[in-house]
């Protein structure tokens, strides 16, 4: 097949890295990629949001598919632009990505679905969103409505903090129009998970659950990132969840935006919250509840999940794409895997590009897969190109081999200024 993969960070490489797996020999292009890439796929000079760009690309080309990685192009209706021109794509259409581009909308097919998650009501001026919070309590989340780059999410522990974040959002603009609603939303109690779940628009396929480490330093310390290390499968999510899972949150989701029109085809991800026994219960009544819906893969969770997937991930890919996506689409190997993310100093505030990258292919050889986040070829060398730099995924029989695979290949990279979370996994340790 001939695939386009629409990205250039780790979840792309993973997806381009994964492709080549296939036993059928494809032919993959990524637009732009990355340095990481480029072993696998051809680059195309085209950016990842440029919908005219990539639109332009698949007519003069042909692909068979086109996979798109990050959220940005599909809000901006990259999947409606391919579809018109008659290119099958792998992601949602834009009325089906703002599960992830509004959280407003996601709420109301979530309620009108009867989907478990925290309680929350919409708010466009402060004063308001502030007599809001004696409903809820303490913690209290506030969060933006639109696409913030996983900053518009604050959990607040005192009123002082909730009211502040509103008048970040609402008084002082901080993310723009994707702040000018917000949301005052119920904490959920409990440890989180992520399902990636494949739809056709009718079927829904779940792929293996995984666990992302959102905060920057060890022990869940620090700000949030975009995710510094994953691993699955993640023990909190037991085998008896997933039917749940799959038929009280993902199915009921995908069937009441058939209903309003919209045929979802890609991955819709659930960020869930699993609340422990003794834990606070939902007002939901529900232990499992759904704290977001992304439109994509996660990242770095794919890089995790898909080195788990066997057969062929193009056929599934396009099954998914065109409306004929089975359950042996999906093969799960048996085996763990843990990725960590090696990042540049000061990520995820500011940070210096340009540094030389050295050792990946002594990771390679210590049995590590290393994907390229943020990356660039120059000349000879591969220099750091961006605040997650590098996903180094290490595979085992348990899940303890796997994340000493992985941390054997970060050993092995060296960048000035480079830093990486110890701890990834920790949670499924503790459980013993
Ligand atoms: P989101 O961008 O919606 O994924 O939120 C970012 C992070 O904020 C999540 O991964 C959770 O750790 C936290 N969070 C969001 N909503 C809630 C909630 N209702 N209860 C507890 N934590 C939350
Ligand atoms: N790892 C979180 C995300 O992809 O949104």
């Amino acid at each position: 097949m001939k695939i386009l993969v629409v990205g250039s960070g780790g979840r792309e490489h993973a997806i381009a890295w994964r492709l080549a797996q296939d036993e059928e020999r494809h032919e993959i292009f990524c637009a732009p990629g990355n340095a990481g890439t480029a072993a696998v796929a051809t680059s195309i000079a085209v950016g990842a949001e440029d919908v005219a760009g990539v639109a332009k690309w698949a007519r003069e080309n042909g692909p068979d598919l086109v996979v798109v990685g990050p959220e940005a192009p599909l809000v901006k209706g990259l999947a409606d632009e391919l579809l018109s021109i008659g290119v099958p794509v792998f992601g949602p259409v834009a009325a089906g990505a703002r599960m992830e581009g509004s959280k407003r909308f996601a709420k109301e097919v979530m309620d009108a679905a009867g989907v478990p998650t925290g309680r929350a009501e919409t708010f466009t001026d402060a004063a308001s969103a502030k007599a809001a919070l004696a409903r809820y309590g303490l913690p209290v989340v506030i969060k933006a409505d639109g696409l913030a780059a996983g900053k518009g999410v604050v959990v607040a522990e005192t009123r002082e903090q909730a009211e502040s974040a509103i008048d970040d959002m609402l008084v002082g603009n901080k993310f723009g129009a994707a702040g000018a609603e917000v949301l005052v939303e119920e904490f959920l109690d409990g440890e989180e998970c992520s399902i990636l779940a494949m739809t056709d628009g009718e079927s829904v396929v779940l792929l293996p659950s995984s666990q992302d480490h959102k905060r920057v330093f060890d022990g869940d310390k620090g700000p949030n990132t975009g995710g510094m290390g994953a691993y699955s499968p993640a023990p909190v999510v037991t085998d008896a969840m997933l039917p749940e899972i799959k038929e009280k949150i993902v199915m009921p989701v995908v069937r009441e935006l058939k209903r309003r029109g919209t045929t979802y085809r890609g991955i819709l991800y659930a960020g869930l919250m699993i609340t422990p026994e003794g834990g606070r219960v939902a007002l939901s009544g529900s232990r499992i509840n759904v704290v977001e819906f992304n439109a994509r893969f996660g990242d770095p969770e794919t890089e995790a999940v898909l080195p788990r997937l066997g057969g062929s991930f193009a056929t599934a890919l396009l099954h998914a794409a065109t409306g004929c996506l089975r359950d042996e689409d999906i093969v799960v190997r048996p085996e763990c895997a843990a990725t960590v993310i090696v990042a540049s100093a000061g990520y995820p505030g500011s940070y210096e590009k340009g540094k030389e990258i050295t050792g990946l292919a002594d990771a390679e050889a210590a049995g590590a897969t290393v994907f390229h986040c943020g990356t660039k070829s120059d000349g000879g060398r591969t220099l750091t190109s961006g605040g997650r730099v590098l996903s180094v995924t290490g595979m085992g029989a348990t899940l303890r081999e796997a994340v000493d695979r992985a941390y054997a290949g970060v050993a092995k990279v060296s960048f000035d200024g480079m830093f990486y979370r110890r701890d990834i996994a920790h949670r499924a340790f503790e459980r013993g």
